[in-house]
């Protein structure tokens, strides 16, 4: 099997016209594939800290009185003017200025930085200076985390990149527009607004967390340069697969050579290449002895792809850690390196403990993490969207199983073709950066999507791309349970989707939304189409503290009594495979207003906001305590 795969979204670039109405039906920079394992580089730089950054309602720094594109934007950024003999001159009439702005730390939301940005999502333009001599034969390239919604960059005031999409990656390269005397300015506008053409959409139950929320980088790498890599087992495990994508003028007429541990395990000459990139697929043996990564054993190993010239010498070098496991399944089992395994899990939001803000520090990830694993968990699924790098780069080190997901959301404008790119460009970020982890197992194409001819082909093409990008892993969906009023003896599942998925996750508010506590335990589930069910979201709202009856809602008594139906319910489900309940801590929305109870907030999390434990967290680790993995088919 040539380990080849279909060279996805290699270079076609797109660039956005001038400073036009930026609105989504602008055509966004469609830059090369994604700059991987950014932070295990040589020539990485932080550009995280304190931004100056001026809040921009009406779109002042974009368009004049008409919507016109002015002439005037802030992107130029703000250079004082000075007079023959050193004096600063008055600068013309720019009603802006870096630098007398206040800061916003970066990587963070703005929402919880100043009180009148709580709810914006509106525009802010970020500056950020730095010095940093461009060097012949290298090449510069500017790497964002994250940034939510719709960000356009400019680099010493040119116009270089428009990214949309608040949860993924994306990088831009701004070598031929330093400055010579190493004195270089990014502008940065980011804009937050929810739209009918975006995804997701209007409607979403989290905060819509603007801003550069994602480290940025400067990645200063040589004229020919490995831009991704990535190596796993087949699902046979009999196989090494995976790609590495050379960007640069040489690419043919070089080779490249894959290590594990030192070891070469997979040599080939460089593609030629199309539009200055090649990609090559690997396909090799498995290297005897090369041990699993599992849950007991979150074992990883040294990978490192060189790529050299024709004498041998090494041109550039990409690195990772990478643990080696397969992940399948078999009927309505999931299998981890071939064994049956019950995901016992948590629903995770990237909402940072303990302040208003996506979770984007790195010590975000072990603080959430830490009370996933109180629990007694295995796995955890990582809602709604793609979550930061140190969240999976956690996972692996701890041993725990990830489910990766889409803010394909609610209600998604199907047939929009903005909406269309945005998914795909989305689930490109989603996979290629992160097909090095070991614990992510399942890519999630969307959550709570109502079944449609036009749904159904927007996730079976999303479907199809994440497979085409990545062979190795499994592909699921949250499905909807919305069962009819009255009396719910059984619920089948029915999703036409269902037949084009490896796993089925099924949200499920029996005794919340729903049906009562008392009839919950004795629903029995049927379905369509054999598949592992993951029992993908239940629960129940209660403020901790609050303390009453167990029929009473809010409390946390009654919190119990929904999770004690529910887990009475599942076990019984011959085809589960997985369980997440609704969620692990509080998480902030501006859809939950009841006052002194909700106040802004979602109230089914198993931990209060600051980790505050509810009675029901109890439950969930003597359920899982007792809930073993299945027996091997015999
Ligand atoms: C839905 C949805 C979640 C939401 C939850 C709730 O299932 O997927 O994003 O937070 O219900 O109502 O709490």
């Amino acid at each position: 099997m040539n380990g080849g795969l279909p060279l996805v979204g290699l270079a076609r670039r797109l660039v956005g016209e001038q400073a036009r109405p930026v609105t989504s039906a602008d055509p966004v920079s469609r830059p090369a594939p994604l700059l991987t394992a950014v932070r295990r580089r040589p020539g990485v730089h932080s550009l995280d800290g304190e931004w100056p950054a001026l809040i921009d309602p009406y779109r002042t720094g974009e368009f004049d009185l008409f919507g016109n594109p002015n002439g005037r934007g802030w992107h130029r950024g703000h250079r004082p003017r000075l007079a023959a003999d050193g004096t600063v001159l008055p600068t013309d009439r720019t009603e802006y200025d870096f630098d007398a702005a206040p800061t916003l730390t970066v990587p963070g939301s703005w929402v919880g930085q100043r009180p009148e940005l709580s709810l914006y999502e509106g525009s802010v333009w970020y500056q950020r200076r730095f010095t940093h001599r461009p060097v012949d034969d290298r090449r510069t390239i500017i790497r964002f985390g994250s940034a939510n919604h719709d960000t356009r960059v400019w680099c010493n005031g040119v116009d270089v990149a428009h990214h949309i999409g608040g949860y993924g990656p994306f990088d831009v390269e701004v070598t031929d527009h330093l400055r010579s005397d190493g004195e270089q300015q990014l502008i940065v506008r980011v804009e937050a607004e929810r739209t009918p053409d975006r995804v997701p959409a209007t409607d979403t139950d989290w905060a819509n967390d603007g801003g550069l929320t994602g480290h940025v980088d400067l990645v200063d790498v040589p004229a020919t340069f490995l831009r991704t890599a990535w190596l796993q087992l087949d699902p046979s495990g009999d196989r090494l697969v995976g790609s590495v994508v050379v960007d640069g003028p040489e690419a043919s007429g070089t080779s490249l050579v894959c290590r594990i541990d030192g070891t070469d395990v997979w040599a080939a000459p460089v593609p030629s290449a199309e539009a200055g990139l090649a990609e090559a697929g690997i396909d090799a043996d498995v290297p005897d002895g090369l041990t699993r990564w599992s849950a007991d054993d979150p074992v990883r190993h040294d990978v490192s792809w060189h790529l050299l010239d024709d004498a041998g010498r090494e041109i550039d070098r990409l690195d990772d850690r990478v643990g080696f496991r397969t992940i399948t399944t078999s009927g309505t089992r999931i299998l981890l390196n071939g064994a049956p395994i019950m995901l016992r899990g948590i629903a995770i939001h990237a909402d940072a403990p303990h302040r208003d803000d996506r979770a984007c520090r790195d010590d975000d990830a072990a603080t959430l993490l830490d009370w996933a694993q109180s629990l007694g968990v295995n796995f955890v699924r990582l809602s709604h969207y793609q979550h930061p790098e140190a969240m999976l780069e956690a996972c692996d080190e701890r041993g725990l199983l990830a489910w990766c997901e889409l803010p394909v959301y609610w209600g998604i404008d199907w047939t929009n073709p903005n909406a269309v790119d945005s998914a795909r460009s989305q689930l490109d970020e989603l996979v290629i950066r992160d097909r090095n982890r070991a614990s992510a197992i399942i890519w999630s194409v969307a959550n709570e999507t109502l079944p449609g001819p036009e749904r159904n082909e927007f996730l079976r093409d999303l479907v199809a791309r994440a497979r085409a990008h990545d062979p190795t892993r499994l592909v699921s969906a949250a499905l909807f349970v919305l069962p009819g009023s009255g009396e719910h003896e059984t619920h089948h599942l029915d999703d036409p989707i269902a037949a084009d998925l490896d796993v089925v996750g099924a949200n499920n508010y029996f005794g919340w939304y729903y049906g009562d506590v008392d009839t919950t335990p004795s629903i029995v589930w049927t379905q369509d189409v054999e598949r592992p069910l993951i029992m993908t979201e239940y629960g129940a709202g209660a403020l901790a503290g609050n303390h009453g009856h167990d029929r009473a809602r809010w409390t946390e008594e009654f919190q119990v009594a929904v999770y004690e139906a529910q887990y009475e319910m599942q076990r019984a489900i011959p085809f589960i495979a997985g369980t997440t309940p609704w969620a692990l801590k509080d998480f902030r929305t501006p859809k939950r207003q009841l006052p002194g109870i909700q106040d802004g907030w979602n109230r089914k999390g198993v931990f209060g906001p600051n980790g505050e434990e509810k009675l029901v967290a109890e439950v969930v680790r003597r359920v899982y305590a007792d809930w073993p993995d299945p027996a091997p088919a015999d």
